[in-house]
């Protein structure tokens, strides 16, 4: 049998039937799959007519090498099984092809297949594991990709030592042809190449070797250690007399290896800014100066480091900063007492409390010569109290010198903002009153407006 094509032509309603030979068309449904011990390589028959073939020819080649090598198959099976043992890594080249007795058809569009190479490597923390390659004697070929998995527990990252890195590329040219690279970010291919650390996902990361079509190299060893991030480090506050937050901190426990430091992160609420700091290792104290962002709250942690890799981070410390000023009066005396960065606006987020005592127990009396804050129903924003009656609680904009008078000898104002909305604050006077007056209630008068003031001067002999 010979392979038939058959063509028709037609004119007007009259059609002729015509046989001509020719060569079969190329295979269709080219499949490859590698296997373990092989490269399966499957088709399906050229179009009709498909008795005719007598033998497929499955040719392949290694690349680079571009030498082929020829499987014929004989027998009308529709598949080729291609060796691929001390071929790993490498990429196939594949084609198929039939014939019949006029000759051999086309080759079917090229397939590559790459034979997987590399391994998983499963990593004991702390133990180094080799990885060699090539695992025989010898070097190794040209267009190579292996790629090795490396698998531990927990978080962790990994030390790569390179013992040696023959890869045989010069110092000056760039890792591009031959190289080794992990986690695939840098290459390494210099023989001078030392020691990486590589930051794992999900206690995972990948090494991946390249080789090119050109340059022969010869063989690279890495030592693979994986090292368990350090844990969580200790923190604790004191609050010091002159405005600072003094942290302290304790080093994780169960250290695989000796830490490089610690980073301190601390955030002013509620408007930052946040800062970061970079300890020494041997450093357990930590000073924030709380200087400009007085009664604000302040948020810190700190991690443990081991090279730059950063460990767990601590418990979160929410401190707020102190704001308090102490006033002494003597009798008679007063103390002017202003919101902050008065008269421009104060700062959001903030407590801060007067706390005023009067020698010789006389009753102090406060005066409120300006006052604008943030207004809301019963105060519920920005606001001041007075010790005095804590319930009663100052907001919005209150009538100049309108005076509060205490039967008490000290008091605490305490003023308090929210996140949202600042106004320029307050201006109030805290007065002592004289040694040997008594208490009096002085009457409370409306006055129409501004215009008229009254004042009483009370002078008794001391
Ligand atoms: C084989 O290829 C033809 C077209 O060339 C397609 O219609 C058919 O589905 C393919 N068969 C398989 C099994 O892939
Ligand atoms: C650590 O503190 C910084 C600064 O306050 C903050 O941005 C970060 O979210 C904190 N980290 C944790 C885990 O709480």
């Amino acid at each position: 049998m010979v392979s038939v094509r058959k063509f028709q032509l037609c004119l007007w309603a009259m059609c002729i039937s015509f046989e001509g030979l020719t060569v079969p068309f190329p295979p269709r449904n080219v499949t490859i799959e590698v296997a373990t011990h092989h490269v399966i390589v499957k088709w399906d028959p050229p179009i009709e007519p498909n008795d005719a073939i007598t033998i497929y020819v499955v040719s392949y080649s290694i690349l680079p090498d571009l030498r082929v090598t020829i499987n014929y198959v004989t027998d009308g099976s529709r598949f080729s099984l291609i060796p691929v043992e001390g071929r790993e890594g490498r990429l196939f080249k594949i084609q198929v092809q039939a014939q019949n007795k006029v000759g051999l058809g086309n080759p079917s569009a090229a397939r590559y297949a790459r034979i997987g190479c590399g391994k998983t490597l499963w990593l004991n923390p702390s133990a180094s594991t080799p990885l060699i390659y090539p695992e025989t004697e010898g070097n190794y070929n040209s267009g190579i990709l292996c790629q090795w998995t490396l698998f531990t527990k927990e978080t962790c990252f990994f030390r790569i030592t390179f013992v040696t890195l023959q890869l045989m590329v010069p110092d000056n040219k760039p890792c591009i042809e031959d190289y080794v690279t992990i986690g695939n970010k840098e290459h390494f291919c210099h023989a001078q190449e030392e020691e990486r650390i590589v930051v794992c996902r999900d206690s995972k990361a990948t090494v991946i070797f390249n080789s090119d079509i050109w340059a022969p190299g010869k063989r690279f060893n890495l030592l693979i250690m994986s090292i368990k991030l350090p844990g969580p480090p200790s923190l604790s506050y004191t609050l010091s007399s002159d405005n600072a937050i003094i942290l302290k901190l304790s080093p994780p426990t169960e250290l695989t290896l000796p830490l490089s430091g610690y980073v301190i992160r601390y955030s002013i609420l509620p408007d930052g800014p946040t800062f970061s700091k970079i300890m020494k290792p041997n450093m357990f104290h930590f000073s924030i100066n709380t200087k400009h962002v007085e009664g604000k709250v302040i948020l810190m942690n700190v991690t443990a480091r081991i090279y730059d890799i950063e460990g767990v981070t601590s418990n979160l410390l929410k401190v707020r900063a102190q704001c308090q000023r102490n006033i002494v009066l003597e009798p008679n005396g007063a103390t002017d007492i202003y919101s902050p960065n008065y008269p421009n606006h104060y700062p959001l987020g903030i407590i801060c409390t007067w706390r005023i005592r009067a020698k010789r127990d006389v009753p102090l009396s406060v005066k409120f010569l300006d006052f604008q804050l943030e207004d809301s129903y019963r105060c519920t924003g920005d606001y001041i109290t007075i010790s005095t009656n804590p319930d009663e609680k100052f907001c919005g904009a209150i009538l100049p010198f309108r005076i509060i008078e205490t039967d008490v000898a000290s008091l605490d104002v305490t003023f308090i903002s929210n996140n949202e909305d600042q106004k320029s604050g307050f201006h109030l006077q805290v007065l002592a009153r004289g040694t040997s007056v008594q208490v009096l209630a002085l009457p409370q008068y409306k006055l129409p407006s501004h215009k008229y003031r009254c004042s009483i001067v009370l002078a008794l002999p001391s």
